[in-house]
């Protein structure tokens, strides 16, 4: 969407994979303060994201939505200042139907306008737009009249559609969103993950700065994979330009999960500007090799093990579009190492059951 916000995929956190319906403004400001207390924020981990259960079943008699009494007593106005007052931003959560998935906040179907108008008020910098409860129509009939209204309402909002895929968003979502989700919810475990990432990662041609495909929140920290399980997490997500959206509670963050979600080299090949979503390049039954190019001349690899045995992988520059006979100076993101090794024709590296590699590869011109 051409509202010069998402040159490069959003990164921040969200509550609804680790905290639910159970959400208050005051682990908010918590949140608020570990993303800093941390290091995450400078990062780049900047959105803090509210998502569903904000808000009161009911509308004022004005028709506003009302921050809920007994969770956001203070408002939503005086938590984004608190938010932006450390360097964040605030993001919320609103349905384009008439009640959200949760059925306990209302939606913004035939409110737009007015909810907009709102969210600008409170200095929201981020809505996430719900599918649930809808009156049947399309979504590409239902998303853009919330899309006018943000870009009406005077500030820049980035507008994230939650639609699931169903109705293929990756096709028009870039006219409509910064980001499209391309699957329904990720939970916390193997499967679920790798195949969040499968569905999309079909849609690669049409991720571009100010657009991109959003394959749900991240699930590191939460406790249902491996360490390994999580690193190849954040490495698909990363290589995929997807959104990084931290879905643990960083209050309690532990060194492991600081280990993944802090690594500034796997962080930069998903914020490097070219912008360009990796695909599968090799598929030979649980070996994928995933790698899309990156500025100045250098390419983003994760070599994907999906089996049950210990492997050797191979990733070929025919199949990464390195030119050939070409020597590669590589550097190990998870290792944090440059290889002595030059590489000519390809890669090869052993890698674990359920666990990946990754590189960035940089011919030697
Ligand atoms: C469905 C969305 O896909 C989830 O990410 C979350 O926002 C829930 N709805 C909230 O009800």
């Amino acid at each position: 969407l051409a509202n010069g916000l998402a040159a490069t995929p959003p990164m921040g956190w969200n509550s609804w994979n680790h905290f639910n319906c159970f959400i208050d403004e005051k682990m908010i400001r918590q949140t608020a303060d570990a993303l800093v207390s941390t290091g995450l924020a400078d990062l780049g981990y900047k959105f803090v994201n509210i998502d569903d259960c904000w808000a009161e079943i009911s509308r004022d008699e004005k028709g506003r939505l009302v921050p809920k009494n007994s969770t956001f007593p203070s408002g939503i106005k005086a938590l984004a200042d608190y938010v932006h007052s450390k360097g964040l931003k605030l993001g919320i959560y609103s349905d384009a139907g008439y009640f959200t998935c949760s059925n306990k906040m209302p939606g913004s179907l035939g409110h737009e306008e007015q909810d907009a108008n709102t969210f600008a008020s409170w200095g929201i910098d981020y809505l996430k737009y719900d599918n649930c409860n809808n009156d049947g129509s399309k979504p590409i009939v239902r998303y853009p009249v919330m899309t006018r209204a943000l870009m009406n309402a005077g500030l820049p909002i980035f507008f994230s559609l939650c639609e699931w895929g169903d109705m293929l968003p990756a096709l028009w979502g870039a006219n409509v969103g910064n980001s499209w989700r391309t699957t329904n919810d990720i939970s916390d475990n193997w499967d679920s993950m790798v195949s969040r990432a499968d569905q999309n990662e079909v849609y690669a041609e049409y991720a571009r700065p100010g657009g991109w495909n959003d394959p749900d929140m991240l699930e590191v920290g939460n406790g249902g994979m491996t360490k390994d399980e999580y690193i190849v997490h954040f490495s698909l997500w990363a290589i995929s330009k997807a959104p990084l959206l931290i879905g643990c509670d960083v209050r309690n963050v532990t060194k492991e999960t600081m280990e993944i979600i802090a690594n500034k080299e796997v962080i930069d090949v998903n914020q490097d500007k070219l912008g360009v979503q990796a695909k599968k390049v090799r598929m030979e039954g649980d070996l994928e090799v995933w790698a899309g190019p990156l500025s100045g001349y250098r390419v983003a690899v994760v070599l994907l093990n999906r089996g049950a045995w210990r492997t050797v992988m191979t990733a070929r520059w025919d199949n990464i579009g390195i030119p050939l006979s070409s020597t590669v100076v590589a550097r190990d993101l998870w290792q944090h190492k440059t290889l002595k090794q030059r590489f000519v024709d390809m890669l090869t590296a052993t890698v674990d059951s359920h666990s990946c590699k990754m590189y960035i590869l940089k011919p030697i011109f």
